[in-house]
């Protein structure tokens, strides 16, 4: 069989060369962003005349029916034709007729064709993924809205700090993932330019409209350099740098999930949907999907650090390296969409266990800066000495084997003049939780503002 590009060869290509150079089996993910970029092709070519009217008709009918066959799972993929831009462009001449079929590819080349489907993919991805980190933040965003009175120790360190509540915790994440859908929302804008038209590297002598085709596929306007636009992966790597973003924010949080449903936290619980059991230990239950996502971190940065060595020092225009670039586009949207589908669904149906996370406030003393910072505040002394005051009530609490939040009054007579009654009520967790009521503080008040800010925020989104 001849090969498009045969014309100047007078011997066949090995077997090895074909199934080494064929990206079929992984581009074939294209078919609609090529169908449909091939539609605004031909009518553009039939709108500045160079081809007729019923050429442009019969080419479209044509690719309708391509895009049906490839939908109803009719259509063959054949690693012989190459790409799908090829396969997609045999199959068009045996309908219509090399005559008319062969015209498709006028005024373009295989090298924008591949920038155009790729980046058409990528908005779909970018647009996807949003809108999955949206669901996730909203998630968020209503147990914190339940819980905004739920204490848990705050952690430095993973050590004890300072008692907060679940809302404000849950809510930092809400932020974190907010910024990433700010980014692929900027990534979007700045890259929603239609590269086709390019043509191989120099443009075209054609009198060709690359406006009207960017316009047709509702792009917000033309890339203005040819050899840039055919050379530039830059919005793939925006995506996987995003996508990598987000999953070291997952990450982050699902390591906490994994701690927090363990027996020594018992902060969590994970529900049976979304657990696993062991095959030798009865009683166990496991994190899994968090354990996933967690893991899944890695093939997301590799792909990340991939597609910059493969474009790193490559000279202009398009090198065959390039399409090494999808895969691992492919892998990352796919790991982003399924972590964030199930990491959402998994918490709607967790519950938190507050009389747990009561309790583990309840050691480590959490409330001492609190009793230093009353007594600088409200006794007028010295922050130094302040804090060894507070050392002798943390150790007469540790004599006592209490919490310095349980002490009574009885317990902390005599121990100093400044140690009163007033300053007992500022060792309650709830109170130190609630004095902290500086914007962006876990006091419920702050919280609320917080969760304001974020409603603000969903409610102005236009993505
Ligand atoms: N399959 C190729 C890719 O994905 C399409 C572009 C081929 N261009 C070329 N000049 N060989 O990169």
């Amino acid at each position: 069989m001849e090969k498009m590009w045969s014309g100047r060869f007078s011997e066949a290509s090995s077997e090895l060369l074909e199934k080494f150079n064929a990206s079929i089996n992984f581009d074939k993910e294209l078919y609609l962003e090529d169908i449909n970029g091939s539609k605004a092709h031909v009518k553009m070519l039939a709108k500045q005349k160079i081809i007729t009217e019923d050429e442009c008709l019969k080419i479209t009918n044509a690719l309708n029916q391509i895009l049906q066959e490839i939908i109803d799972g009719k259509f063959i993929f054949d690693i012989k034709d190459e790409d799908i831009h090829m396969s997609i462009e045999k199959k068009l001449s045996q309908i219509v007729g090399s005559d008319i079929g062969g015209k498709l590819h006028t005024a373009r080349s295989r090298n924008d064709q591949v920038a155009l489907d790729f980046r058409l993919y990528f908005l779909k991805s970018t647009k996807n993924i949003a809108h999955e980190l949206l669901n996730l933040i909203t998630t968020l965003k209503d147990i914190s809205s339940n819980n905004l009175q739920t204490i848990m120790p705050g952690y430095t360190h993973l050590q004890h700090a300072q008692p907060v509540s679940l809302a404000f915790h849950l809510m930092a994440y809400s932020f974190m993932f907010m910024r990433d859908f700010q980014r692929l929302e900027s990534s979007f804008k700045r890259n929603n330019l239609s590269p086709l038209g390019s043509c191989a590297l120099a443009g075209t002598p054609h009198n060709t409209d690359r406006d009207f085709v960017a316009q047709e596929l509702g792009f917000e306007g033309i890339t203005p350099n040819a050899m840039d636009g055919v050379s530039d992966r830059d919005f793939a790597l925006e995506l996987l740098f995003n996508i990598s973003v987000i999953f070291t924010h997952t990450s982050r949080l699902c390591e906490e999930i994994i701690m927090w449903s363990t027996s020594e936290f018992g902060f969590i619980k994970i529900s049976d949907k979304f657990s696993t059991g062991s095959s030798i230990m009865p009683q166990k239950k496991n994190p899994d999907v968090a354990e996933l996502i967690r893991g899944k971190t890695g093939r997301v940065y590799g792909n990340l650090i991939a597609l910059l060595t493969t474009m790193k020092a490559l000279p202009l225009a398009y090198n065959k390296d390039m399409q090494e670039d999808k895969e691992g586009v492919f892998d990352s949207v796919n790991t982003a969409l399924s972590s964030l589908v199930i990491l959402n669904q998994m918490l709607k149906e967790s519950s938190f266990n507050k009389e747990n996370m009561k309790k583990a406030s309840m050691t480590g003393h959490l409330t001492a800066t609190d009793l230093a910072d009353f007594l600088v505040r409200e006794k007028n002394i010295p922050f130094r000495q302040a804090h060894f005051i507070t050392g002798k009530i943390v150790a007469k609490a540790e004599e006592l084997s209490k919490d310095i939040s349980e002490l009574s009054s009885d317990d902390i007579k005599n121990i100093n003049e400044n140690i009163d009654d007033e300053a007992l009520k500022v060792l309650d967790l709830i109170s130190s939780m609630q004095a902290r009521k500086s914007k962006g503080g876990t006091s419920t008040q702050s919280v609320k503002e917080q969760i304001d800010i974020l409603e603000n925020w969903i409610k102005n989104i236009n993505f």
